[in-house]
């Protein structure tokens, strides 16, 4: 596009264009991402985010926003840290690309090591790749490989659990239990299998009633009825997020972890932890798989690494899985152009740094009880039905009827979620997610930064929009 208008920039922005020219090329050329294209044709224009400060973000028109879910789980460290872009522009000087295809970059390897470092029990070795997609894709082909390795090369099916998302890409998709996000692009790769997920609020309607312990011991051995449904020989691993994410933030149930360990050992059985929202202090630790005490065989990881100040995603793997590959003509075909990125790398080690310097794990399992407790003070409003989660990432279920706890149909969670909450937290000030991929929640993963000053600032939002939304309905 040519324009002669000239134009009157953005305040905070680098970007030349002005707020409505940039709403034009938005609507002309932009394919946003998980999106309805028609909220630019409709005319309402897409919000343009400009600037980020710590736990606050500024659109285009100047306002400011409390940041509630870390850009998407990902800016764990806050925004605007001059020294992450320092680190990012000395390296790009220095060493912009160089791959790790048969080489090496000392910040690959630095990077690499220190991972392993903070990776529970003997995960070792470290696989780059550009994000949490493609290192769910890398652990998928890994299990596959590695099983043929053993002699076993049946073993290639994988399970997770009903509602996780575990990325797009057709492998991962195969891995994502979402119905919704997967019939347009079937078939995808075959071999994916759901069992339930540790949704306690829920648990009655799995047909379990009981303590949420023997939930916990329920779920994990559904695990090993879907292995013995399938043949113990044809399953390869299985996937799962420390705390699942999408349906709204499940915690593992006392001892689920334990008892799933169990079951892999068991039947041969790769456990992946999927920690590419648990992994960097999201629960208090550099994985949460620490936190849970339980020890998977691979972790995929992403997001918080760079706190979002340049791409990068890890698979990390342990010693028995790495042994095969140690000799002889052995090699893992696969890899990513810009896995392990120098840039990437580097902001990393920063980025890591000043979580050990601000000891932002720590701050999380400090506040993280405070956090919680803030969050259950909605639990008086009519509509919010659950509050759960754990270290800086919650979940507020929203009910109909509490007694019941009867969910919203299709047509209310149309009009609650899309047509009102969204936008009406985004109005008040406050960035999160209003999701409704499994029941309605709304959801908070913010800065990792922030305290009890902080919490009661969300809560005071969440509580105006969240009062107002039940007079909607
Ligand atoms: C648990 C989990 N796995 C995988 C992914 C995919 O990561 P990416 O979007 O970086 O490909 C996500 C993204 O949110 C995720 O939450």
């Amino acid at each position: 596009m040519t324009t002669t208008e000239q134009p009157v920039t953005i305040s905070g922005s680098s970007s030349k264009f002005s707020e409505k020219e940039l709403q034009q090329k938005a609507k002309d050329h932009l394919w946003m991402h998980f999106a309805r294209q028609s909220v630019m044709e409709d005319g309402a224009g897409v919000p343009i985010i400009v600037k980020g400060e710590g736990h606050h973000i500024w659109d285009s028109t100047g306002k400011k926003y409390f940041d509630g879910l870390s850009g998407l789980f990902v800016v764990n460290a806050g925004h605007g840290r001059r020294r992450l872009a320092e680190v990012a522009a000395r390296q790009a000087e220095e060493l912009a690309f160089f791959p790790i295809w048969s080489y090496a970059h000392p910040n690959a390897i630095e990077l690499a090591d220190r991972l392993a470092s903070y990776a529970p029990g003997d995960l070792n070795r470290v696989f780059f790749s550009t994000g949490g997609g493609e290192a769910v894709e890398t652990a998928f082909k890994l299990a596959k490989y590695y099983w043929k390795l053993q002699g076993r090369p049946t073993k290639h099916k994988v399970i997770s659990r009903a509602v996780a998302y575990h990325g797009t890409s057709q492998g991962a998709l195969a891995i994502t239990g979402i119905p919704a996000m997967k019939e347009m692009f079937e078939p995808v790769t075959p071999g994916g299998f759901r069992v339930p997920n540790t949704n306690y609020y829920r648990a009655g309607e799995m047909g379990f009633n009981g303590t949420e312990e023997e939930f916990g011991l329920w779920a994990a051995n559904r695990i090993a009825e879907m292995i013995e449904f399938e043949g113990p020989e044809t399953v390869a691993a299985i996937f799962l997020e420390p705390v699942q994410n999408s349906g709204g933030c499940f915690p593992p149930p006392p001892g689920y972890f334990k008892r799933v360990r169990e079951i892999c050992d068991q039947y041969d059985v790769l456990l992946v932890a999927d920690e590419v929202i648990t992994g960097f202090g999201r629960i208090g630790n550099w994985f949460a798989s620490t936190t849970y005490g339980f020890q998977p065989d691979m972790i995929t990881c992403a997001k918080g690494m760079t706190s979002g100040y340049s791409p990068i995603g890890a698979t990390i793997v342990s010693d028995r899985i790495y042994e095969p590959f140690k000799h002889g003509t052995t090699s893992f075909y696969h890899g990513y152009t810009f896995g392990g990125h120098p840039v990437s790398s580097a902001v990393a080690l920063a980025n890591l740094d000043i979580f050990e310097e601000e000891k932002l794990n720590e701050n999380v399992r400090t506040n993280s009880p405070i956090f919680r407790a803030t969050l259950e003070k909605l639990k008086d409003l009519p509509i919010v039905g659950d509050v759960r989660g754990d270290g800086y990432f919650f979940g507020i279920e929203l009910v109909k009827d509490k007694a019941t706890k009867e969910t919203f149909n299709d047509d209310e969670s149309e009009r609650l979620l899309r047509g009102f909450l969204s936008k009406a937290l985004f109005d008040a000030g406050l960035y999160c997610r209003a999701d409704d991929r499994g029941d309605p929640v709304v959801q908070l993963a913010p800065p990792l930064t922030i305290g009890p000053a902080e919490f009661d600032e969300i809560e005071g939002i969440l509580r105006g929009v969240l009062s107002e939304a039940w007079t909607r309905l």
